[in-house]
């Protein structure tokens, strides 16, 4: 007999976790996204899955700081994807109690209703490539062109889970609390758990700002005609993961967590889809006809020169492996915004 309990969401109502929503419910499963909707625009992320799926989708407007709903939520649920979370290094500095409150108080929440309420619940969750601090110092680094590269051939490959824990910056900090936290319930308590550390993921539904999700934010602001900021001096590097390939990696964790519980995987789009940040506003240029301007200010707290993930772990664990190369997710992010933001002449947008 098929299960038709409920696949629980935290931060269902986000970029990734709308995506989520959107494939489960394509797929037939019942979901409920639990949002407390702080995301500015995230309203929207749930009217177009209503919209969508209707009453497969069910939304519960909640905090992860609130053990009650979140406990009635998980008490039902065949699985928990937890994504809700503070997502801006920016917001952790200027507010690091409140960063600390979602993400770190927020997931033993979770966790806790797991283990008291539904302990055999697969439990994901949404750790980030901060965990590892800022990786490379300038010693070990030298530029190509518009980008950095290591100095060391050995890193070719990407960044594995061996790599030494550094949390940097109050947001790495708490991520990697609750990082750590979702891993050791695996081991104390024996819950089913699998940590995602997510690299730069981009895509459909993403209300990027300057503050988080800077590949939406530097297409948004070609189409919106604005100046860029670039924090640092924009040969800092990222491997881009498409949010469809993303999803892919998670549902199949999920339906293989058998194979997977109890471990941790670095999930990003790989060597093959690296990108620096000037390289990225050069793309937009070709991809827009137009340039965009930008100045220059200082490096952020803990930013990685350098970060590109090896996804082999996750490759030999689920045959998992990206399939949508930059270029091509880049035009598909831009059609949306466009179709979102854009006027019908492409020159500015008309609604924010
Ligand atoms: N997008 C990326 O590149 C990336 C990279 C690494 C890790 N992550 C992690 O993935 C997850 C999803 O990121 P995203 O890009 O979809 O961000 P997002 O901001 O679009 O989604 C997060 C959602 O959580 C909700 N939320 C915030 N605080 C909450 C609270 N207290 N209670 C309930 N809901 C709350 C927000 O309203 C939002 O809808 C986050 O945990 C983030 O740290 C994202």
């Amino acid at each position: 007999m098929t299960d038709s309990r409920p696949i629980l969401i935290t931060g269902g109502c986000g970029f990734i976790g709308c995506n989520l929503a959107d494939r489960l419910a394509e797929r037939g499963d019942n979901v409920v996204v639990l949002d407390n909707l702080a995301r500015t625009g995230v309203r929207e992320n749930a009217q177009w899955l209503k919209s969508r799926h209707g009453d497969l989708v069910a939304v519960t407007i909640a905090d992860i700081r609130d053990p009650i709903p979140v406990i009635d939520a998980v008490r039902d649920a065949r699985a928990v994807l937890h994504l809700a979370a503070q997502v801006a290094v920016t917001d952790s500095v200027s507010d690091p109690a409140s960063d600390f409150e979602i993400n770190a108080r927020g997931t033993l929440n979770v966790l806790e209703a797991v283990r008291l309420h539904n302990r055999l619940a697969p439990v994901i969750f949404a750790s980030t490539n901060k965990v590892y601090g800022r990786l490379i110092d300038d010693s070990a680094i030298t530029l190509a062109g518009q980008r950095y590269v290591p100095t060391h051939d050995g890193l070719a490959g990407g960044i594995s889970e061996d790599t030494p824990l550094d949390f940097y910056s109050p947001y790495g900090c708490s991520k990697g609390t609750a990082d750590q936290y979702v891993h050791d319930y695996a081991r104390v308590f024996g819950l089913r758990t699998v940590v995602m550390r997510m690299s730069c993921i981009y895509g459909p539904r993403q209300f990027g700002t300057e503050d988080q999700g800077w590949i939406a934010h530097f297409l948004l602001s070609a189409i919106r005609g604005n100046p860029l900021t670039i924090y640092g001096d924009g040969k800092q590097v990222r491997d881009a993961l498409h949010v469809s390939d993303a999803v892919g990696a998670w549902l199949a964790a999920l339906d293989r967590i058998d194979l997977v519980q109890g471990r941790v995987f670095n999930l990003g789009g790989g060597p093959r889809n690296a990108i620096s940040l000037l390289e990225l506003i050069d793309q937009i240029g070709n991809l827009t006809g137009r340039g965009v301007a930008y100045s220059f200010a200082d490096w952020r707290p803990g930013d990685q020169p350098w970060y590109i993930t090896d996804t082999s772990a996750l490759s030999d664990a689920l045959g998992w492996a990206p399939k949508v190369e930059i270029a091509e997710g880049l035009r598909s992010l831009h059609t949306w915004l466009h179709s979102r933001f854009g006027t019908s002449d492409g020159s500015r947008e008309a609604t924010a």
